[in-house]
């Protein structure tokens, strides 16, 4: 019985801390995929099949609720998932289960609009246009999923990607803090020379970037607003549970912490946004 929540290494416990906020007494299991992060520069197919093996796996390990922690996974597998393998997935198991993503309440919460409305197409004048700036892993920004998805609900929002390459795999890696303030300090540089000025609020689209979002905060305009996708994304959770009492989330509070790869205590970011030192088991 429970959550569980999959990455393909530390950026999900992001989502993890905000789930366990709202959800206290709720039993997780997180799957970090460290043997085979990161996902960002990979090809779609095999973005697909290390999903769906996350997802078996913490199915397996008794979650009947998977959150996909990771915009990579969201972006490019999900709705595969969903549509081609989760129907006869779930009738083999024989108990409910089921896998969500965390791109859908982003956008929401970008737009302040539910994911079913479409945006009228006005020909009116656009009074003000909001520039919203992302960054996030290749894969993600190749997917366009947060330019289409937008553009769908709102005509007053312009989406900017900034892919920033190495970035997730150095955060996973431990790098030091200066290397990496320098390539949050060029990625915000390159978006706001690419908009022309500053995004007026700011997305980041890879759960990996909240665990440094204090050098993005640092490195962005003073007072730029980030949409914060792992309260977004609880929130979303939570009421998704509330409707759908299928999906038994346990009621212990148990937390484990599984990794594919090397087992034992994770860097020290994860230290730092963690509070405490934090040990992962093999699964
Ligand atoms: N944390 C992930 C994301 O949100 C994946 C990063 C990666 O593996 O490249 O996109």
């Amino acid at each position: 019985m429970g959550i569980g929540v999959f990455d393909s290494g530390i950026g999900g416990l992001s989502v993890h801390h905000a789930l366990v906020r709202r959800l206290p007494s709720a039993d997780f299991i997180y799957l970090a995929d460290q043997a085979n992060t990161p996902y960002g520069g990979r090809p779609g197919e095999e973005i697909v099949d290390l999903t769906r093996a996350g997802c078996e796996r913490l199915f397996d390990a008794g979650a009947n609720l998977v959150v996909l922690a990771c915009n990579t996974a969201a972006a490019v597998a999900l709705r595969r998932l969903q549509q081609n393998w989760l129907p006869d997935y779930r009738r083999a198991l024989g108990r409910p289960v089921n896998a969500l993503g965390i791109i859908v309440p982003t956008i929401e919460a970008a737009t302040g609009l539910p994911w079913e409305h479409e945006a009228e197409r006005r020909g009116d004048k656009i009074e003000q246009l909001d520039i919203l700036g992302i960054f996030s892993t290749p894969a993600t920004t190749a997917s366009r999923v947060y330019e289409i998805e937008i553009d769908k609900r709102s005509q007053d929002v312009a989406v900017f990607s900034e892919p920033c390459p190495t970035l997730a795999r150095d955060i996973e890696a431990g790098a030091k803090e200066e290397q990496l303030r320098e390539a949050v300090e060029r990625h915000v540089d390159n978006l706001v020379r690419r908009i022309g000025r500053p995004p007026d609020r700011a997305i980041l689209g890879c759960t990996h970037y909240e665990i440094i979002a204090d050098m993005f905060r640092a490195a962005l305009p003073d007072g730029t607003p980030l949409i914060h996708q792992p309260d977004a994304t609880a929130g979303a959770i939570e009421s998704y549970l509330q409707r759908h009492p299928e999906y038994d989330p346990g009621s212990s509070g148990a937390r484990r912490f599984l990794t594919t790869g090397r087992p034992g205590p994770q860097n020290g970011l994860v230290e730092r946004f963690w509070g405490s030192r934090l040990s992962f088991d093999a699964i």
